[in-house]
């Protein structure tokens, strides 16, 4: 394989994050010494799944919950999937319970899944709307909810605009209504408190690769009495309610990786939001006809998105590539026609200006002059794309 090409500045952390070598390190020996069946009896087993409990208590530590309410998964994906369908299943099966509520705004990781549950197995579901920030009103939560609810879902952080939702007001509503509620902390894990008390919420899930831990690994905190119908079914690992051997390795990493984030959250947060601050307001000096999207101040740290008009962002993308840049845009490129995305239309933008959402976002390694370097590279490139350079 190639060497990293040193000269790419990345500023697509909400896309992955490059993993921490202390967490690399904290790894290694869980592929070739400890490498036992974390279900068998002898020690080497025994002591792959030490690791695993003592990660289990780590991460259960920064949510503040047991660890028995912890299951490790494969991925953010199907920690949002199992706690969507496992509780909806549950709770129809059991109370007849046939209506979901979520945000229009919402992963697809949650929206496809909702709207699946619709279209195949015949539930109901409320969409709720987002403000221009792209904030839920838990009033409008409130107010969606009916007698056969069976799950709310709203995100914690948005993955496009950055937006912080109201999590604990929402969970006080859903507590009130004796409903279970399940937030995708995707983006938040490693960034934002991840105390699931103080958030008020019954199911939360995370993503290792968010948070400098590797790809293809993740958790569902289920708080006890939460009962949910397992997605996949075998042995009883995960307490019989995830089965297949758990890949102690991954797990180790991100427990390793949650616990470095969350210990240096407060310092590289406040670092980060300077870094986007500086690197927001240059853009918007410098590119007519932008604005930022999302919130100004309840937004991620490391998160900074635009919506630059008469550009296709997909096109500045392959120009900031050429610079040596990585970034994002809200908008999916399917069968070659760009998309605006559906974050951005629920936003309120038209749907041709929301072709121009580009997303930038900050992370570890990145510096004042990544952002300087940005800051004197997107305006030339708009410029030209415009057709006035
Ligand atoms: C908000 C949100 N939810 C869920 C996911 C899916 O996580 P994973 O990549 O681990 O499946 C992502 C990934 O981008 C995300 O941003």
């Amino acid at each position: 394989m190639n060497e990293p090409d040193t000269r790419t500045i990345y500023m697509d952390h909400a896309a992955t994050t490059p993993v921490d070598p202390r967490v690399v390190q904290a790894m290694l020996p869980f592929w070739t010494i400890h490498y036992g069946n974390a279900s068998s009896i002898y020690s080497l087993g025994r002591q792959a799944n030490q690791a695993m409990e003592e990660a289990r208590r780590t991460v259960a530590a920064v949510l503040n919950c047991d660890a028995k309410e912890v299951i490790f998964t494969s991925c953010g994906t199907e920690s949002d999937n199992l706690a969507l369908r496992g509780v909806a299943f549950d709770r129809r099966q059991r109370a007849k319970k046939n209506h979901i509520i979520t945000s229009s705004i919402e992963h697809h990781a949650i929206g496809h899944t909702v709207e699946q549950l619709v279209k195949q197995f015949g539930f109901e579901a409320t969409f709720l709307p987002v403000d221009r920030y792209g904030a839920v009103d838990p009033g409008d939560v409130e107010r969606a909810i009916r007698p056969d609810t069976a799950i709310i879902s709203v995100m914690y952080a948005n993955n496009e605009v950055g937006a912080i939702e109201p999590i604990a007001e929402v969970g006080a509503v859903a507590r009130r209504r004796g409903i279970p509620f399940h937030t995708d902390a995707v983006q938040a894990g490693g960034q934002l408190s991840l105390d699931v008390q103080a958030l008020n919420v019954d199911l939360l899930a995370l993503s290792a690769h968010k948070f400098y831990g590797p790809k293809g690994v993740g958790l569902l905190y289920v708080r006890r009495g939460t009962r949910l119908l397992p997605a996949q079914t075998g042995g009883s690992q995960e307490r019989g309610r995830r089965a297949g051997t758990e890949n102690v390795p991954y797990i180790v990493g991100m427990a390793a990786a949650l616990e470095l984030a969350q210990a240096e959250r407060t310092a590289e947060g406040a670092r980060l939001g300077r870094l986007r601050d500086r690197l927001v307001s240059s853009l918007l000096a410098r590119i007519p006809d932008a604005e930022l999207t999302g919130h100004p101040a309840q937004r991620l740290p490391g998160h900074a998105s635009l919506l630059i008009r008469g550009v296709e962002a997909q096109s500045v993308l392959i120009a900031l590539d050429l610079a040596g840049v990585a970034a994002s845009s809200g908008s999916a490129c399917a069968s070659g026609a760009p998309t605006p995305s559906h974050v951005l239309t629920a936003l309120g933008f038209d749907p041709t200006d929301a072709l121009g959402a580009l997303r930038l976002t900050l992370g570890k390694e990145n510096t004042e002059a990544d952002v300087d370097f940005v800051v004197a590279k997107l305006p030339e490139i708009v410029e030209r794309m415009r057709g006035n350079g």
